[in-house]
């Protein structure tokens, strides 16, 4: 019985093709091989032009989520064999395709930009020391610095879809871990730029970015935490 599988990957040129269209690629994988592995094995052997994105290979830099079999994933974490003969792959959801797989991270990055992604002490740091933490209190973001920004539950969230102004599950949860970092003394401002109607307010409680993040995140929560803290803040200045 034959062990070739066929990679069916979205292609698009912007410069060359007037719209995209997917090609077929067949191969007999090694043991062991990763989707990533396999778009590598079709660059170096069968067609030069194909062209993804990657970096670390090991599942850290987030360079390589794509759509995989039908759900969201990195490509390096990915093992071809359990998805089946056919795979289809394509790219991220709801930026610019710049080729192929690789696509233009820019809007994803402005709105992580526009959350303020750095702590807010509120006062010069310390000359001779670090700013200190607890074990409890680093505990209270442990979850959250897992992200490595890799855009999969932006993609995958019907939101982000409709609505190009919604900040996203990712850039919501980033924003949270800083809330809950206790070094930080920002919580109002942040709260001002991100439990609003295009923020935390938007999120429609699919859960979609909850089921495709590669590592087992939930920005659904992050979100929510931030709805309540959003409802919190305006009931005190009506006090
Ligand atoms: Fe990727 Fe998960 Fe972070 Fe979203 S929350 S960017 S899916 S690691
Ligand atoms: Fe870095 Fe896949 S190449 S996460």
């Amino acid at each position: 019985m034959s062990k070739e599988v066929t990679f069916k990957v979205f292609r698009f040129d912007p410069e060359k093709d007037k719209k995209p269209y997917f090609q077929k690629y067949a191969f007999e994988p090694r043991q062991g091989m990763t989707i990533l592995d396999g778009l590598f094995h079709i660059q170096r052997k069968i067609d030069g032009s194909i062209a993804f994105r990657s970096s670390c290979r090991e599942g850290v830099c987030g360079s390589c989520a794509m759509h995989i079999g039908g759900k969201y994933r990195l490509a390096c974490e990915t093992q071809i064999k359990g998805l089946g003969k056919n795979i289809t792959i394509r790219p991220l959801a709801h930026v610019p395709i710049i080729k192929d797989l690789v696509v233009d991270m820019k809007p994803f990055w402005n709105k992580y930009k526009s959350v303020k992604p750095y702590l807010m002490p509120g006062d010069p740091d310390p000359a001779s020391h670090e700013r200190i933490q607890s074990e409890d209190e680093r505990k209270k973001i442990d979850v959250l610095i897992d992200c490595i920004l890799c855009g999969a539950c932006t993609s995958s969230c019907s939101v982000t879809a409709t609505n190009e102004d919604y900040l996203g599950p990712a850039a919501l949860m980033k924003a949270n871990r800083f809330i809950r970092d206790t070094r930080d003394n920002a919580t109002d401002e942040r709260l001002r730029l991100v439990a609003t109607e295009n923020g935390a307010y938007r999120c429609h409680t699919i859960f979609s970015c909850q089921y495709v993040c590669p590592k087992d995140l939930n920005p659904q929560a992050s979100i929510q935490e931030i709805q309540e803290l959003g409802v919190k803040r305006i009931l005190k200045e009506k006090e």
